[in-house]
């Protein structure tokens, strides 16, 4: 294993900002994952786990301690029914070359979360989604390196704590496991409506009325095309705010206000309120703050155009957050992790 010094991360995160990292080594397997850990241990240096880099932004002062960026591969059926087919995927797969290979096996599940950038070990981390699916959905198991008792352990779905682009990795259990498999079930039925309402619109115009997998993916890449940059001309991490989740109360102090407020109800009293729109009302879609341009086909996107630190982009997020609070009383969150 080749561990590499003083690392430029800005070079390893789509959003193209940040400092050094002290270290940084590729791990191919699960006995790498276990060396490094217990050597990063008895040296009491931090781990991070990088993926694509595609949510994660990283700061000025860099990371003093080890980057392990996950290549483990593998993409195996480990079983095949009448209905269904289960997957199991090595942490380092490219998300969506696995799409597009189970859209081509004509299996349905996760062909909404097409062109997503990223690994398939760090979906459960945010629980990726998009267009009515999401990782929590179709994640059976997933095997993981705790750190804390030096083991490889299996975690099961409900062991995650997922929730809208949340789970216990980002949350209370963050820096504990390196997910190095991640184990999937995906049905050999045929997506079936309803959609989520711009995919339908998308179906809608292009008139089709047949859904299969590969036209349901063929589909979200051509929205996904016209509504977020691609990071390899662009530096961006996609959403760079969470959704809003507020209670029914403040709902209805809004809608007072802005009786045209977008809504979708989570169940339980929750209501998720697009930041998009929210950011759309206070007239920055389209601007550009200390060098971050508010994407102007999708106010959730913050592209970095001239950012020259993280300060720059820390400057802009929380100028946006401040404008949202002042302005509506919701306190918006970032989505990317910071490191
Ligand atoms: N909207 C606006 N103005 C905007 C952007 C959005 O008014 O500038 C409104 C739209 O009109 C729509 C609503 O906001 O009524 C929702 O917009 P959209 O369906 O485009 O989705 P989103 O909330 O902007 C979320 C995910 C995306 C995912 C899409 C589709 C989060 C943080 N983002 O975006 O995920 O692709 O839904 O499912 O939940 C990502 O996480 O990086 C990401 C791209």
């Amino acid at each position: 294993m080749e561990i590499h010094t003083n690392i430029p991360l800005k070079n390893f995160t789509t959003m193209k900002i940040g400092g050094n990292a002290r270290f940084m080594t590729d791990v191919y397997s699960k006995e790498e994952v276990a060396e490094i850990c217990q050597n990063a241990k008895s040296k009491s240096l931090p781990i991070f786990i990088l993926g694509g880099g595609s949510n994660v932004i990283a700061t000025d002062k860099g990371f003093n301690g080890i980057i392990v960026r996950m290549r483990i591969s593998g993409f195996s059926v480990i079983n095949d029914s009448l209905n269904s087919t289960t997957i199991k995927l090595g942490g380092g797969e490219n998300w969506d070359a696995i799409v597009k290979r189970t859209v081509d096996m004509n299996l349905s599940g996760i062909e909404a979360m097409s062109a997503i950038p990223g690994t398939a070990g760090a979906s459960p981390v945010q629980n990726v989604g998009a267009y009515g699916q999401e990782i929590a959905d179709t994640l059976q198991s997933l095997e993981a390196y705790d750190t804390k008792i030096d083991k490889f352990i299996t975690m099961q779905n409900s062991d995650c704590g997922f929730s809208y682009r949340d789970s216990i990795f980002r949350g209370e259990a963050m820096g504990r496991y390196i997910i190095t498999s991640i184990t999937i079930k995906l049905s050999k039925n045929q997506p079936q409506p309803p959609f989520y309402d711009a995919l339908q619109k998308y179906l809608d115009d292009n008139n089709i009325k047949i859904f299969t997998s590969k036209i349901i993916r063929n589909s979200i890449i051509e929205i996904r095309k016209n509504k977020l940059p691609d990071p390899k001309i662009l530096p961006n991490t996609g959403s760079f705010f969470k959704n809003a989740i507020i209670e029914s109360w403040q709902l209805n102090d809004l809608k007072k206000i802005n009786p045209d407020i977008p809504t979708y109800d989570m169940g339980n009293g929750h209501y998720k309120i697009p930041t998009g729109w929210l950011i759309e009302q206070i007239g920055l879609k389209g601007k550009v703050l200390h060098g971050m341009r508010v994407h102007d086909k999708n106010a959730l996107v913050l592209i970095n155009e001239s950012a020259k630190s993280y300060k720059d982009l820390a400057d802009a997020r929380d100028e946006i957050i401040g404008k949202i609070r002042d302005t509506f009383r919701i306190q918006i969150q970032q989505e990317p992790l910071e490191i």
